[in-house]
């Protein structure tokens, strides 16, 4: 696959870290083909979060995504969806690799800084929620 989905989470975008994980993504190889800063609403989360409803931390994970703004993007490269879980490391920044961008700039398992989607199918499915055709390039 060509393509994923990128969020960078409240966490990130509030500790004025846009600009440094851009770079990082971009100087890996990515190519940035849809790119806009939006704030959730706690019904845009529940759906994007769906998958964890029944999960004990589900609240949460709305309440910590709607909180302030985020940074979502498409990102392009080749073998695009697993290159970009590499690239931002494991889920919990205490297990996450030396320079992944969770080891650099996430807080903890909850505020973890950036999100990237699991396989193809979700990355089309996620970046269909967050932007219209014309805002994919
Ligand atoms: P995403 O790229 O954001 O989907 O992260 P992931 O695929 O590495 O993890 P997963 O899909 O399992 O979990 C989704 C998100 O839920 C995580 O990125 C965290 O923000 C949050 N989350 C996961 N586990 C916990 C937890 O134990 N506590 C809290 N508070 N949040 C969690
Ligand atoms: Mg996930």
């Amino acid at each position: 696959g060509k393509r994923t989905f990128t969020m960078i989470k409240p966490d990130a975008v509030e500790a004025g870290n846009v600009g440094g994980i851009l770079e990082q993504i971009t100087a890996s190889g990515f190519r940035i083909v849809a790119l806009k800063m939006t704030q959730m609403t706690t019904a845009d989360a529940e759906e994007f979060y769906a998958v964890h409803n029944e999960r004990p931390f589900f609240g949460e994970l709305v309440e910590f995504m709607t909180r302030g703004p985020i940074v979502s993007a498409v990102l392009e490269k080749d073998n695009a969806v697993d290159d970009f879980r590499a690239l931002i490391g494991a889920t919990n920044p205490e297990d996450a690799a030396e320079g992944t961008i969770r080891k650099k700039y996430a807080k903890s398992v909850g505020e973890n800084a950036v999100h990237g989607s699991d396989s193809d199918e979700n990355a089309q499915i996620e970046a269909g929620f967050h932007f219209s055709g014309r805002e994919m390039f």
